[in-house]
């Protein structure tokens, strides 16, 4: 009992093996499970290292066995006890320890637990609201401890190689003013400084490259990032970048030395081996051949420009959108002439969430009619256009080719989601594997038909390619930068670029995307007046941590990599954050909330 009470622990229960046959060990942890087998008492004892059986026979000592009797899962324990062989026929493989079992010489109950509202297991049916809730009953479960052990080993390996190569790892604020990341910023009142708002950081971006301009040369930060944005699968409200700036850097050399640090973090947190070089496409090729900037690019499917087969077909709705500079789009989906049309619905549906107005088909029969086509459209195409597009999209009978005619964006985007959903359906994604590649050559701005304005495309700082410059007034749609973006398995996990670091330039950016000189000094004064004390060329990356690790994991959602994640709804039903706060906060503020309507 002695060396329960001073927690003298020999190892943890996971660990126990048959090294150790005949040893006496003391364990500590959870009970995971308690059997009762005809006298004899098995608990399956928990800890973040696995499971151990531990058995206690009445014969040796009947004190002892009532306390296993009595015990329920969940209680804390510790235990002293023989490490012995398990009897033939019961030993359990798939544990580590699955060849031994520990006979209890002493126990003592540590903590009781009240029925916990769900089981303990690997796999659990329990709905993800109430694991949050009791988030601490979940993180005991076997797959999310290996989670977050991962995380600490990818932590562990980006800090050992930045460091290595000379980063220095620099904390920069909380509280701070609004960094421009596309998302809406979280805002916290000034008590001291009422009616004044700092905001969270949705990126450390300005005070990445004030550092440079510090002359730190090279910073990384393993950071929290806030963005109030709508969520999904792969966006938390505040989530964690692997933030990384250099300077005096060519576009290449952070390529080139990010993905060493990407080949270093696989190969040590997992034994994975990542080839380098990650291949590249510019942002034209993969939005043409997959729809979409962050491809999948772990099967083909690809997309076929059809545009110029049928601009002046007597399918209206092709040639028309032909004529006007749009584009008509095809893939083909390798014998699915056997989809329903509820599939098919299916499948419109899908692409009129991105803005689709149709979806055409054609399922390639054996039939000599209409050239083999079944197709609402056959009767529009003459017997040429049908050879030409079959051609094209390598058709044969038992294929269904899609169409999506519109604007460029739509038309990619909506065969470029239609593309993955067949992907999942027809299960091209290979299972294993990670597919790396760098998304090179970008536009600078995004039109925006709504607003009638220009976007920066990654954020206002990233630098336009030296020989489009002139191009930023006359031209702004056709100005390109250096930026980079690595997508893995489809996912992007990272982006950057080379910054702007002449404050001339930066200003005719801001007026590009609208933003006028007073704005310009309200909102990014401090960077102006920084930029113009000499600044070194610089650039750099950021990737998503949580999103990396998803990945690694094969996790449906980020929430199961991040220790205490926010729901859907922005909620933490542990905590219950947020909360409304007491009447004298607020007036300690001066502020009043206005009820929302309806
Ligand atoms: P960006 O906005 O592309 O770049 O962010 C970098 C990476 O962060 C991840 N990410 C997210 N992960 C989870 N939840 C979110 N809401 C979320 N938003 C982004 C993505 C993304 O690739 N300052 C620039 C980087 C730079 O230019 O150096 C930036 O923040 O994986
Ligand atoms: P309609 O002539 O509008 O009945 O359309 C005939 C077929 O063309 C239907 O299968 C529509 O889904 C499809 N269609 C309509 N608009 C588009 C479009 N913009 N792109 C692709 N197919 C379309």
């Amino acid at each position: 009992m002695e060396k329960i009470d001073n927690f003298e622990r020999s190892c943890y229960g996971g660990e126990v093996t048959k090294e150790l046959l005949g040893k006496e060990v003391t364990l500590f942890g959870w009970v995971q499970r308690r059997r009762d087998h005809g006298g004899l008492v098995f608990i399956d004892l928990r800890d973040r290292s696995g499971v151990v059986q531990l058995v206690f026979n009445p014969e040796d000592n009947e004190a002892l066995h009532k306390v296993a009797h009595d015990l329920r899962n969940e209680f804390v324990i510790g235990i002293t006890g023989v490490v012995s062989e398990r009897p033939e026929g019961t030993v359990n493989t798939e544990l580590n320890s699955g060849e031994i079992e520990v006979n209890a010489t002493a126990i003592k109950v540590l903590s009781k637990s009240a029925v916990p509202p769900f089981l303990i297991e690997d796999e659990t049916d329990a709905g993800e609201d109430l694991r949050l809730k009791h988030r601490y009953l979940d993180l005991r479960r076997a797959p999310l401890q290996r989670n977050l052990i991962l995380r600490h080993k990818v932590c562990q390996s980006t800090r050992e190689f930045l460091t290595g190569g000379g980063y220095i790892e620099v904390e920069t604020p909380v509280l701070t003013k609004s960094t421009p990341e596309g998302a809406r910023d979280f805002l916290v009142p000034s008590r001291l400084n009422s009616g004044h708002f700092f905001a969270l950081p949705q990126s450390p971006q300005l005070f990445k490259q004030i550092l440079m301009i510090s002359g730190l040369d090279r910073y990384f930060q393993i950071v929290k990032c806030f963005r109030d944005e709508d969520l999904r699968a792969d966006r938390q409200p505040e989530f964690t970048q692997i933030d990384i700036e250099m300077s005096f850097v060519t576009p290449e050399k952070v390529i080139g030395e990010m993905e060493r640090l990407m080949a270093s973090i696989f190969k040590e947190a997992m034994g994975v081996e990542i080839t380098l070089p990650i291949k590249q496409l510019s942002y034209a090729e993969a939005v043409s051949r997959f729809g979409l900037d962050a491809p999948d690019t772990r099967f083909a499917l690809e997309l076929q420009d059809m545009t110029n087969i049928v601009k002046d077909t007597g399918f209206k709705v092709f040639a028309d959108i032909a004529k006007k500079g749009g584009l008509v789009k095809a893939l083909n989906a390798k014998g699915c002439a056997t989809f329903s049309r509820k599939d098919i619905d299916g499948l419109t549906e899908l692409g009129a969430t991105y803005g689709g107005k149709g979806l055409a088909w054609v399922k390639m029969t054996w039939e000599d009619k209409d050239g083999g086509w079944q197709s609402p459209i056959a009767k529009f195409f003459t017997d040429e256009e049908k050879k030409a597009i079959e051609k094209e999209l390598d058709a044969e009978a038992g294929d269904l080719l899609l169409f999506s005619a519109d604007k460029a964006s739509v038309a990619n985007t909506v065969l470029g989601r239609i593309r993955l959903e067949l992907g999942k359906r027809l299960k091209l994604i290979p299972e294993e594997g990670f597919s790396f590649v760098w998304i090179v050559d970008w536009p600078m701005f995004e039109y925006d038909e709504t607003d009638k304005r220009f976007y920066a495309m990654h954020h206002p700082f990233t630098a336009p390619r030296t020989e489009d410059i002139d191009n930023l007034e006359k031209d702004p749609g056709s100005v390109h930068t250096n930026a980079y973006d690595l997508v893995l398995n489809g996912e992007e996990i990272g982006g950057g670029s080379v910054r702007i670091h002449d404050p001339e330039l930066q200003k005719r950016v801001f007026r590009a995307l609208g933003i006028d000189e007073e704005e310009a000094r309200a909102k990014f004064g401090f960077l102006l007046d920084a930029l113009s004390f000499g600044t070194p060329p610089h650039g750099g990356i950021a990737f998503g941590l949580d999103r990396i690790l998803a990945i690694m994991t094969k996790s449906e959602s980020i929430r199961d990599v991040i220790a205490f994640p926010k729901t859907q709804k922005a909620v933490c039903p542990l905590s219950e954050a947020p909360s409304g706060v007491d009447n004298s906060q607020m007036e300690e503020l001066f502020l009043r909330v206005i009820k929302k309507p309806g």
